[in-house]
């Protein structure tokens, strides 16, 4: 079976590498990165991840069974659709259905509707009253743009000087029209999980709780960015919220989208806030596979993957039995180029990933390529060094020894990650 792979990060080179696992699948990644290019039955497309036109010709002279789209940014240009008209079989949902994560005004207004459990906001599109809202309110307080912004369009301000500063510089375009509108949210306190459900838009099966670290500095400081290391399973979201997630989260949600005529099949990815009253609030909703969760989850899955992301495209996703998992723990941790959230190089070349590799450790490649002979970063995030074992311990123990081996200029790692599973004196 033929499955092509749209995206070039990390989480598409986790489910590449898933993908092939399964015997006789073969994968094409559009466009693919440094690591797909050397998996086994996977090669590299050199087209653009919004040429749907393209994609769409490739998958039909190629007899492409299925299409995984990975990032949200072609899902909310309705890659779906597009391929779809052509009969194509697509996992992500449609241009309506991936609104749950291009705007964030558009996904609170949902969960208001079905009931979820989430936090106070209010929606502004002008300076003034947004600026009065938060003097109203008081700090701490959230301050997001409506629009996709690669996770950096997000402002947890401790203070209301912070908070008109986030304002101002929304609406003074700093994420171009993705800030033209501002969610101002409640802060919320706690523990966060990412719960990713894979759903044909009836039948809904949770994939493991991950924890993501998305702060960029060690202790969760400084600035959001797309995720800096996680961990699976979380041990936060206890069997007891994740049947409160079920029941109050997924099943709603995905009861509303099909009340306003959305199948949504794909990811249903759930942002939780895991409050010290132990209920889960939503933070925010996403409509495909986690980056860097992906890498951590997707090693622990047993059993034909292509054929459970085919049984959501088809929307049998009820005829499959449920989930089989590794009896083991997974840590990822992400090495950056510095600079990062801010401005980065690109270019630089990366040494000691084989010796990495040797050490048992799983490398997924987030930002590179390989120019001529040699491989070079090509994005902020650029390496998720993934490791499985017993315990946790065990796990982040041999993904930090495994990052000893590579080298880029300016590589930046958090050297905490997983503080809340690990023992410090192991
Ligand atoms: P989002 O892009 O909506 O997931 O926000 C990015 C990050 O900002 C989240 O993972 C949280 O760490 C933080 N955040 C977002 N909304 C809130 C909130 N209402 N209360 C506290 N922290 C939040
Ligand atoms: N790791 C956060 C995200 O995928 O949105």
């Amino acid at each position: 079976m033929k499955v092509l792979v749209v995206g070039n990060g990390g989480r598409e080179h986790a489910i590449a590498w898933r993908l092939v696992q399964d015997a006789s699948v073969q994968v094409v990644c559009v466009p693919g990165n440094g690591g797909t290019a050397t998996l086994p039955n996977c090669q590299n497309l050199a087209l653009n991840q919004d040429d749907f036109e393209g994609i769409a010709r490739f998958c039909t002279v190629n007899n492409v069974h299925l299409v995984v789209v990975g990032p949200e940014i072609p899902l909310a240009a309705g890659i779906t659709d597009f391929l779809q008209r052509k009969n194509i079989k697509v996992f992500g949902p449609s241009q309506e259905g991936a609104q749950i994560e291009a705007s964030k005004a558009w996904a609170k207004e949902l969960m208001v509707a079905a009931n979820i459990p989430t936090s106070k906001s209010a929606v502004f599109t002008d300076l003034a009253s947004a600026k009065s809202y938060v003097e109203a309110e008081g700090a701490p307080i959230v301050i997001k743009a409506d629009g996709l912004a690669a996770g950096k369009g997000v402002t947890v301000a401790t203070t209301v000087a912070e908070a008109i500063a986030a304002l101002e510089n929304c609406f003074s375009g700093a994420f171009g029209s993705a800030g033209a509108q501002v969610v101002i949210e409640e802060c919320l306190f706690g523990e966060e999980a990412s719960v990713l459900a894979l759903t044909d838009g009836e039948t809904i099966v949770p994939l493991l709780p991950a924890q993501d670290h998305k702060r960029i500095g060690e202790g969760d400081t400084g600035e959001n960015t797309g995720g800096m290391g996680v961990y699976a399973p979380a041990p936060v979201a206890t069997p007891e919220i994740m049947a409160q997630v079920q029941v109050q989260v997924l099943e709603p949600a995905i009861a509303e989208l099909k009340r306003r005529g959305i199948q949504f099949c794909g990811v249903l990815y759930a942002g939780l806030m895991i409050t010290p009253t132990g209920e889960a609030k939503v933070i925010e909703f996403n409509c495909r596979f986690g980056d860097p969760e992906t890498q951590a989850v997707l090693p622990l899955l047993e059993g034909p993957f292509h054929k459970l992301l085919l049984a959501c495209a088809e929307g049998k996703l009820a005829d499959f039995g449920p989930l089989a998992w590794k009896s083991a723990v997974s840590a990822c941790v992400v090495a950056a180029s510095g600079g990062y959230p801010g401005a980065y190089k690109k270019g630089l070349p990366i040494t000691g990933i084989p010796e990495a590799q040797s050490k048992g450790s799983l490398v997924f490649h987030a930002g590179t390529t390989q120019k001529k002979d040699v491989l070079v970063s090509d994005g902020g995030r650029v390496l998720g060094v993934t490791a499985i074992a017993p315990s946790f311990d065990e796990a982040f123990g041999q993904a930090y020894e495994a990052m000893k081996s590579i080298e880029f200029e300016g590589l930046y790692y958090r050297r905490d990650i997983g503080h809340r599973v690990r023992n410090p004196q192991a």
